[in-house]
This record gives C-alpha cells, structure tokens and sequence, in this order.
C-alpha cells in the first residue's frame, strides 16, 4: 500500500524506469568478484552437487517463459549444459519425462500463477529438484518450492511485468555464471561477467537517455495495425518479450519470429503497411541481421533496427541505439528499450496503460 505512484503517470512507466534501481537490488550480496562467480543464498547446493546437475529446465508462463529462454541460452553458453524453457501451462498437460539430475526453475513475479504452481506441483510428484525464482515472498509457487531464489525487484504493479521480468533474466545470468564456475567457465570470464552484471544498472540508464527518441519512433508507427519483432538467438527472446509488450498494452497485433524462419512463410506478409522491429546486437551474428534487414527493406517493408552496433546508414528506417555491454547480457539490456517503445506507442494510442483490457496481473486460475 505504500507503493505509490509519485510524479509518474502510470506504473508501467514508474516501473520501468526504477530497474536500474530494482537491478542493483536483485545484485546486492550476490556477486563475487574474487572468484568470479555467484552466490545464490536460496539455493544450497555445494559444488559437488551442483556439478551433478545435468539439465537445466526453465518454467514459467507468458513473459516469466521468455525471460527463461534467456536463463537456458546462458546457462547452454556458460556452463555448457543442456537447458530449454518451457511454457509451464504446458507442461502440465504433458506427461514429462522427469529426471533425478535435471534442476527445473519455476519463475513467477507473482508467485501465484496457476499453470506454473500446477507444474511445480506434478514435477514434485515425480520426484523433481524444483526451486523457484519468485518476486513475491510467501506466495503459493514460493512456498511449494521450498528452496530458491528471490527476486527482490519490489511490488509490481503495472499488468505488463517490466522490472520483475529485467530481474528474473538477471537471476537466471547468476544461476548460470556459478554453473559455469563449478565446471568449465574460467575465473577471466566469470569476472568479466561479475562486472557486466555489477555495471548493468547503470547501462539501463543510459538506455533511458534515449527515451525521446524512442518515443519518436514510437510515434511514428502507431499506425500501423501489425508488426514483426524479428530475432536470432540471443535476440529471439528480446523479439517475443518486444511483441509481447507491444500487443499486451497496445493490442498492435505484434508478432515474434526467429529471423532465419522469415523465408519460411511469414516474408509473405512484408509490406509497407507491416513494420518490422530487428534486434541486431553486435556480436558473431551482425552480417546475418544485417542480411535480414535488406531482405525485409527489399520487401517494402519498414525496419527499426534496435542496435549496439553502428549501422550503414539508410539501412534501416529508424535505429534504436542500445548501449554496449558483455555480448552474453545484451538479451537483458536490449529488452529496455522495447520496453520503452511499447510503453510510448501505447500512450500515443490513449490506452489504458496499467490495465490492458481482458488481462489481470497475475493468472490465478486456469
Ligand atoms: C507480462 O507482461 C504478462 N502480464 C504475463 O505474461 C505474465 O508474465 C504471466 O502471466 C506470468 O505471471 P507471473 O510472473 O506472475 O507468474
């Protein structure tokens, strides 16, 4: 009840704009820069028994899902193990193979969404090691779990999760970096990551520098009834959380696909009248998004390339510029952004910010 909305108009904006903060929080104690790796109290487990983990797991549903696509790419890069996300209303209505040496992740701002405490729930039948990553301390997915972690990102208000969502990728980085330093990952890499994470507050910062911008983007395509978010590995979970946000607060119908799956049927719907959102961080696979933007511009259709990278200019039409960080947390920091421009196209629209039509915060039943 203290939480209040102060000189923001809505907690949507609020929300976003206190992650740098709200990060900081999550980080607090839990970084070690001597041996270059993580602490994560919640979770007990000695290095011998976190080297038995064989499968990394992540469930959660809608957003708390994407944020897990980033925990499995970090945890399959750094600690070289097998790990995926899975929606957890799904998971439920399976009859999933559930193995002794596979440590499921249930994420959850609220900690009380239906299809995820189901899926703890069967997985614990069958004799599953569970822990959660909840924001909300002694909520029903908490309390299931026994063991995990808190997210530590303070109430969130708004319908569409922001800084629980920033916190839950940042948990997971963590979860991953000390998987890494009990197997291959060397001490130079886990401080070099040590340091991306410690200075991620600030690099969000920088992101908000840019909001008139942003918000000029955002402007300039409020008409368009559709959009694509279009990524490719590290930047397929910021494209569906980017669609995600966009459609939830906007209804744009905004739809996420994985850029090397464009030939495969949807280039068909490029058109002028179909904008199409590119992350293209500056990593390994810079010539390919920059390939994928001339195949969309080739279309007619518009691009806004979101970017850490420096462009040829006139490639796209309008460039969201990211600050730099480690390559392997750019799928955190990139997310801001589209935060940022779904939350000033939605505005632009006079919608209802906070409490998007036919959704509630949290998914309490079926
Ligand atoms: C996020 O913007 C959405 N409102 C929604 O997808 C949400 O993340 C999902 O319902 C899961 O909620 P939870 O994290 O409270 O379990």
């Amino acid at each position: 009840d203290d939480y209040q909305l102060g000189n923001y108009s809505n907690f949507m904006h609020k929300e976003i704009w206190e992650q740098p903060e709200s990060v900081r929080r999550t980080l607090l104690g839990r970084l070690d820069e001597r041996f270059g790796t993580a602490r994560l109290g919640g979770i007990n487990l000695d290095p011998r028994a976190l080297r038995a983990i064989r499968r990394v797991k992540f469930l959660g549903c809608g957003s708390a899902y994407y944020a897990g696509q980033i925990g499995a790419n970090l945890v399959e890069e750094w600690a070289r193990l097998p790990a995926d996300a899975e929606p957890a209303s799904e998971l439920r209505y399976r009859n999933p193979v559930v193995e002794e040496d596979t440590l499921y992740v249930a994420v959850s701002q609220s900690g009380e969404t239906a299809d995820t405490l189901a899926a703890v729930q069967e997985l614990r039948r069958k004799g599953g090691q569970v822990i959660g990553v909840v924001n909300t301390v002694g909520s029903a997915i908490a309390r299931e779990c026994g063991s995990g972690v808190f997210l530590h990102a303070g109430p969130e208000v708004s319908v569409a999760s922001t800084k629980a969502y920033t916190n839950m990728a940042v948990c997971f980085a963590m979860l991953a970096l000390s998987l890494g330093r009990v197997r291959d990952l060397s001490v130079s890499d886990g401080s070099r990551i040590v340091a991306a994470l410690d200075a991620l507050p600030a690099r969000i910062t920088e992101v908000f520098a840019a909001e008139d911008e942003i918000s000029a983007v955002a402007k300039e395509h409020s008409g368009a009834e559709r959009m694509f978010f279009i990524g490719r590995v590290r930047g397929w979970p910021v494209a569906r959380e980017g669609a995600q946000k966009l459609k939830e607060i906007s209804y744009v119908h905004a739809e996420a696909y994985q850029a090397g799956e464009l030939k495969h049927g949807p280039l068909a719907l490029i058109d002028p009248g179909m904008p199409s959102v590119v992350v293209v961080p500056d990593d390994e696979l810079l010539v390919k998004n920059i390939g994928t933007i001339e195949q969309i511009k080739a279309r007619g259709g518009p691009v806004i390339a979101v970017t850490n990278a420096s462009l040829p200019s006139g490639l796209a039409d309008s460039v969201i510029q990211v600050p730099r960080s480690e390559p392997e947390l750019d799928p955190i920091l990139f997310t801001i952004p589209l935060q940022v421009f779904a939350y000033h196209l939605a505005h632009h629209l006079g919608r209802d910010i906070d409490k998007p039509r036919n959704l509630a915060k949290s998914v309490t039943v079926e």
